[in-house]
């Protein structure tokens, strides 16, 4: 199981001890979620954070983008140091183009769904694409509680991508917790997202740690 840690989550104020947690704790990824108060309410960071969070570490950045036009700017997303990245399939009119062009930049290329979008839309695109980032929240906000409709939709992505013999990450996004990632991973997901299950809790960083043993002593 990969983790990535959501600073989101972090205290935005320093988020160099953020980075340092990660760090320590084994983290795969740090998971970068830009909102533009649009396509969600919220709006959090953009591309200098993501800038100097590249400039501060090793760890590969994923970026989630929360936003209403995802062509806008992409390329900028890209060279600001984006390692994977996500597009939302509700927010982007061309996705294949916007696929292709992750790709060009040398980028996993990501689509994330919201928790009623279906995984069949996705149908078609599945081949382009290296991830599916699954919403088990309704996007905009750390901290809600797990949809646990997200499971079903993770076992029929797994599904469908072991029957067409496909290389594509299945990720979840949102409420994943100690308490729930033993299910998580059952379901046939291979990349967590968590924030306030890491950075809510008393030691972040064997939070980590912990998230991934549990997920991978019970997964099977
Ligand atoms: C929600 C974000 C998530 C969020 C995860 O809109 O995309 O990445 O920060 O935080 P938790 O794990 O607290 O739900
Ligand atoms: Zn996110």
């Amino acid at each position: 199981m990969l983790i990535a840690p959501s600073i989101l989550a972090a205290d935005l104020a320093d988020l160099e001890s953020a980075v340092e947690i990660c760090e320590r704790g084994g983290a795969d990824f740090l998971h970068v979620d830009v909102m533009d108060g649009h396509f969600v309410p919220n709006l959090t960071i953009g591309i200098p954070v993501i800038e100097a969070l590249a400039r501060r570490t090793d760890l590969p950045l994923d970026v989630h983008l929360m936003v209403s036009n995802p062509g806008h700017l992409l390329d900028r997303y890209l060279e600001a140091g984006s390692s994977w990245l996500s597009v939302h399939w509700e927010a982007a009119a061309h996705l294949d183009r916007l696929l292709t062009r992750i790709r060009e930049k040398g980028a996993r290329a990501g689509v994330a769904l919201n928790p009623a979008t279906p995984i069949e839309v996705l149908d078609d695109i599945l081949p382009a694409l290296d991830f599916v980032l699954i919403m088990s929240v309704n996007p905009g906000f750390a901290g809600q509680s797990f949809l646990p409709y997200a499971l079903a939709k993770a076992r029929r992505l797994q599904a469908k991508v072991q029957e067409r013999n496909l290389e594509v990450t299945i990720a979840m996004d949102g409420g994943v917790d100690l308490d729930n990632i033993s299910r998580v991973a059952a379901a046939g997901v291979d990349f967590c997202v968590a924030g306030s299950a890491v950075f809510g809790s008393k030691d972040p960083a064997a939070t980590i740690a912990a998230l991934r043993s549990r997920a991978e002593s019970e997964a099977t």
